[in-house]
């Protein structure tokens, strides 16, 4: 796994894999579900070449995607392929991908890959677009969704159930204090497309849909000034400096703001770029949410103010009466002290209910343990929910899958494996024609580090009994988001 020097994000199963490998016919144990066609996919940072490890943000690695294709109860295949942004087809001696790059912008898309309208999309948020990548997770080309993307996109677009049309946020520092809401229909065409103005410049990772409303989160991890400009070459930094505390509310040319830089160096190469990741806490930004109705504009959204925190991810929302009921991960801070990844104290589960008619936000504590990646059936994405699922990340948790039963107040855990395995996302599939809430498959990697290898490893979701384990010929580093892509749609 290589000598790193003392960044956590490079070590362990934490530190990327070299080889790109192709395994047919992989070895299981238990028995998969018949009825499961498809692939399971996962994307992360998996940096090539060398990176400082003083500097090194485990957000801005090259992105890696796994895949698993099951059918009639069979393990076909396993793949991981780096995604091709340009840096990564040169280093590779492979010609640049197609597709226009925004504002010079081409970071990694390390984050999350989704399936939708009949691509499989490797996403990353913060100015660069999507990658389209094939059936055996080769890069095709960059995505502008047929031209009619303007600038970036976001890593956690969201799926109306009723629709079929996925949701989105996204943000670009460049931008000023504005980000976008996007609507791309079924036929993978923007159908609709509105700008917000949120406090400053942001970084939203995430945000939550109800039947009705799109819920902001305007959060204070922001675009860090000092920082970016520090970072430039000693030439340019009189000019960095005045551009850039000029323009905190307004948008750059991008062209100036190519020349910036905000997590790529000249060549737009994330992963080598020697400053790290250049947001961070403010503590002077106001924390809030926003709610948008779905059909509005910038003039509509109303403003909450909650207490201080950070959220990457949302379970769900969903609407009772007057109130926005949202249920998040909240972290207490976020790139506060620790420059490396996500390491500011315990992420909990908190509740949000969002009373319109009071004008504020009641905050509940549902779980006090540590977790993360949160996910629902989502059939119910935008509806009420009843459970929900999450990873543990307390030392002593990593290995765990956690159920909620946000009803009855209780929670069920699966330890996956010893004390030094580490479970990542686990995503919910629905049996066919389910109609219990829990009535499906939960999918995941988990790493053993006995073997020094993962499983692709599928429970119950009803009792959390482990179905299968699906063993691959490597491990999977950790990483960020999983789904499930049916051959069906
Ligand atoms: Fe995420």
């Amino acid at each position: 796994m290589g000598a790193t020097a003392g960044n956590p994000y490079l070590e362990g199963n934490f530190g990327p894999v070299a080889e790109e490998l192709t395994t047919g016919e992989l070895e299981v144990t238990g028995r998969l579900p018949e009825w499961l066609d498809g692939r399971y996919l996962r994307i992360g940072p998996n940096p090539l070449g060398a990176v400082n490890p003083e500097t090194y943000h485990w957000f801005v690695g090259h992105g890696m995607a796994h895949g698993v294709r099951l059918r009639d109860g069979r393990a076909e295949w396993y793949r991981n392929r780096y995604v091709r942004s340009d840096a990564v087809a040169a280093a590779l001696g492979e010609p640049a991908r197609p597709g226009g790059v925004h504002a010079g912008f081409d970071f990694a898309a390390n984050t999350n890959i989704v399936q939708h309208s009949g691509r499989t999309l490797a996403l990353v948020e913060g100015g660069a677009r999507p990658y389209e990548l094939n059936e055996t997770l080769d890069t095709v080309a960059r995505c502008d969704f047929d031209g009619t993307l303007r600038g970036g996109y976001t890593a956690h677009p969201h799926m109306d159930p009723a629709t079929g049309e996925l949701h989105s946020i996204s943000y670009f520092w460049a931008w000023g204090n504005r980000v976008r809401y996007d609507v791309i229909g079924t036929d993978g065409r923007v159908r609709r497309s509105t700008d917000i103005t949120t406090h400053g410049r942001a970084s939203i990772h995430d945000f939550a849909l109800t039947e009705n409303f799109v819920v902001i989160l305007d959060l204070p991890v922001a675009f860090d000034t000092k920082r970016v400009a520090s970072s430039v070459p000693p030439a340019m930094r009189p000019f960095a400096k005045a551009t850039l505390a000029a323009v905190s509310r307004i948008a750059l040319p991008p062209r100036v703001a190519a020349v910036l830089g905000g997590g790529a160096d000249a060549s737009g190469d994330s992963a080598g770029s020697t400053m790290g990741f250049p947001y961070s806490w403010d503590p002077s930004y106001p924390a809030r949410v926003g709610l948008l109705p779905r059909e509005g504009s910038n003039r509509d959204v109303q403003w909450y103010d909650v207490s201080p925190g950070y959220v990457f991810h949302v379970m769900n929302a969903y609407e009772e009466g007057d109130t926005i009921v949202c249920d998040v991960v909240r972290h207490p801070k976020m790139f506060a002290t620790e420059r490396r990844g996500p390491q500011e104290g315990v992420p909990t589960l908190d509740r949000w209910t969002i009373d319109r008619a009071a004008g504020k936000v009641i905050e509940d504590r549902l779980d006090s343990s540590g977790q993360e990646f949160p996910r629902i059936d989502e059939r119910l994405t935008g509806r009420r929910h009843r459970y929900g699922y999450a990873v543990g990340v307390d030392p002593d948790s990593a290995n765990c899958v956690i159920k909620h039963d946000l009803v009855a107040g209780d929670r069920e855990v699966k330890r996956l494996g010893g004390a030094a395995d580490l479970a990542s996302e686990f995503v919910f599939v629905p049996s066919p024609h389910s109609v219990a809430e829990d009535d499906g498959v939960l999918m995941g990697f988990v790493y053993h580090a006995d073997t020094d290898r993962s499983d692709l490893t599928l429970l119950d979701a009803t009792s959390l009994e482990t179905m299968a384990s699906v063993h691959l010929p490597a491990r999977v580093p950790q990483g960020f988001h999983g789904n499930w892509a049916p051959a069906s749609v």
